[in-house]
């Protein structure tokens, strides 16, 4: 049984095969390879993208999905999250795919081998599938040949399940990573670390920004982002006529992580990032439930 933790569940050969299979769905839709299985989708913690992505991609294959909202649950009534996870598993499921403010959730449920579990997304730890997705769309830009590329990240790095992933992800295909962010939101780290996006614009060839994770801060960090954003937000200003372009796997904070002109500039790749994310989770879908 293969879970998807976060991306070292997979070889490189599974990756490569993703990125194949993403590519194939995008020039055409595949026949319902996934016809009469069935998937359930549990999420801890709010969601748009990756959510209505995964059904969005389960339906593309003909799968059904089946959501328990988990305020209506009865988690509320003081049912253990593993009983809740058992108590779907005994119903069948070909798949549970979660999201929960703890980082060990996802491991914790895989380890119990009931099903195939799915991150989609834990904590500040990882979102295998966001940066799956992300690399994706990288490579559709540039190419295959990624060793060397380089990639600033900007933001609540500390915070951010994305960043973790994409540090993970994108250190094993050789890309050069940057983290740009204040103190408080810049993790303990081996990778170059800079204060300012003045430092890293002219070095860089792609920008992943990120929102500040407000609901993982224990207190306010800043009292004001318009102030934060001075600093960090990618402004027309900023990128001038540079051909760096530009990501962020949302949810966006206009004009504090990214200004309304930059977000409509062709540099711009965030909804592309959100139109390949159906394909790539396609793509892990199949591998999971139907080649491994
Ligand atoms: N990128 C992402 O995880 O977005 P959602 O929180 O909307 O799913």
């Amino acid at each position: 049984m293969q879970h998807l933790v976060d991306s070292d569940d997979l070889s490189m050969e599974q990756i490569e095969r993703i990125f194949e299979d993403a590519s194939s769905f995008k020039k055409r839709l595949p026949p319902p390879l996934l016809k009469e299985r069935l998937l359930i989708t549990l999420f801890f913690e709010n969601s748009t993208r990756t959510r209505s992505s995964f059904e969005v991609a389960a339906k593309r294959l003909g799968a059904e999905v089946v959501h328990l909202d988990p305020s209506k649950s009865s988690t509320k009534k003081g049912e253990t999250l593993e009983d809740t996870f058992s108590n779907l598993c005994a119903m069948g499921p070909d798949g549970v795919i979660i999201r929960h403010s703890h980082n060990d959730t996802p491991s914790l449920l895989a380890d119990m081998q009931l099903t195939p579990v799915i991150n989609a997304g834990a904590g500040n730890y990882a979102h295998p599938t966001q940066a799956l997705l992300d690399l994706f769309t990288i490579r559709e830009f540039f190419g295959t040949r990624l060793e060397g590329l380089r990639v600033a990240i900007v933001g609540d790095i500390v915070n951010s399940r994305v960043a973790a992933s994409d540090i993970r992800l994108f250190d094993r295909f050789g890309i050069k990573l940057s983290l740009v962010a204040p103190k408080p939101f810049m993790p303990v780290t081996d990778l170059p670390r800079y204060d300012t996006l003045e430092e890293v614009v002219d070095e860089v060839d792609v920008i992943m920004s990120l929102r500040a994770q407000l609901e993982r801060h224990k207190r306010p960090i800043f009292d004001n982002y318009e102030e934060y954003a001075k600093r960090y937000c990618i402004t027309q200003d900023l990128l001038g006529d540079r051909s760096v372009v530009l990501m962020h796997p949302g949810p966006v904070m206009r004009n504090i992580d990214i200004s309304d002109d930059i977000l409509d500039d062709p540099r711009s790749l965030v909804l592309e990032q959100v139109s390949n994310g159906v394909f790539v989770r396609m793509a892990v879908l199949k591998l999971l439930l139907l080649d491994s």
